[in-house]
């Protein structure tokens, strides 16, 4: 296991990732009905920009700095950049939230939040940054766990209503394949839970063939998928943009979606090739 997030942490990614995972948590919210995340790649929860590792990329300058400089952001990123701005209250930008972070400030005392890190060093860092929720009492890390295991052993829960995020740092090659084989797994297991997953954009052909297998899997019946390029996809074997996909995306999400891509895409853009799109594969 070589990524570290550390490296990556507030990047042009992380901006989508985190601001379309806060719109989702917002609409879980909107119910009193209890419910359960599961994080399945967790990362450490908390990251400095000014530490070596994120200092040595400085990716976050074109992420998260742009994001924070910009003005009249929609009313969707505000959970967002709010989280954001709490940990950084004398202006100066450095500390940035990972997921569980993000998560465990939404979670209400009667919802709960299960974390998954497989790397040694990164999940005792986890379980440290997110001490400060422990409190609520319903936050859950695992000691170095795979994610792709605890689909199969924590699904279905107890709380009937939900959300799996799956974040993996493609490293592997057959990693796609793997996140399907993962989705799939959950839906036998939980066929009403709402599944997002972040995946890189190189070569654009392979996401395509990743939408595919996804709406293939038995059961998907309402799948959404938000794209977004940050520059021309010339060089397919570099990191030209990301997407999130939602299968049974909470009601409302896909339109705030749209307005948050719009808004984020030409902040983030890197050239003139800068686009994004949020459509249905699947549904609606
Ligand atoms: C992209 S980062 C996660 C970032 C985090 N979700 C966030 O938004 O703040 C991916 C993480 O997955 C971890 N990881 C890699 N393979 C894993 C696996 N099979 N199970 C759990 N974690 C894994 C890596 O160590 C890394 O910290």
């Amino acid at each position: 296991m070589n990524y570290r997030h550390s490296y990556h942490a507030g990047n042009f990614a992380d901006v989508v990732k985190h601001a379309l995972h806060c719109i989702c948590l917002a609409y879980l919210r909107q119910k009193d009905k209890p419910f359960w995340v599961l994080d399945t790649h967790a990362g450490m929860g908390m990251y400095d920009l000014l530490g070596e590792q994120a200092s040595k990329t400085g990716e976050w300058q074109q992420g998260i700095a742009k994001i924070l400089a910009a003005e009249q952001a929609p009313a969707a990123l505000q959970d967002y950049l709010a989280a954001v701005r709490s940990l950084n209250s004398d202006g100066q930008l450095r500390w940035y939230p990972g997921s569980p972070w993000l998560t465990a400030k939404q979670l209400r005392p009667q919802d709960q939040l299960t974390l998954c890190e497989l790397h040694p060093v990164d999940s005792q860092l986890l379980r440290d940054n997110v001490a400060e929720f422990s409190a609520l009492g319903s936050i859950k890390v695992m000691p170095q766990t795979n994610g792709y295991g605890a689909i199969k052993a924590l699904l279905p829960p107890p709380l009937k209503r939900g959300m799996v995020l799956i974040d993996p740092p493609f490293e592997q090659r057959d990693e796609f394949a793997t996140v399907v084989q993962a989705l799939a797994d959950g839906m036998r297991r939980w066929a009403t839970a709402t599944y997002v997953v972040w995946y890189p954009i190189k070569d654009p052909l392979v996401v395509g063939e990743f939408h595919q297998n996804v709406a293939a899997i038995n059961g998907v019946d309402k799948l959404f998928a938000t794209d977004v390029l940050v520059r021309t996809a010339l060089d397919r074997t570099t990191l030209n943009g990301c997407g999130m996909l939602f299968i049974n995306p909470p009601y409302g999400v896909t339109s705030q979606a749209a307005e948050v891509l719009a808004f984020l895409t030409p902040l983030l853009a890197q050239d003139r090739g800068a686009q994004w799109q949020a459509k249905w594969l699947k549904g609606e």
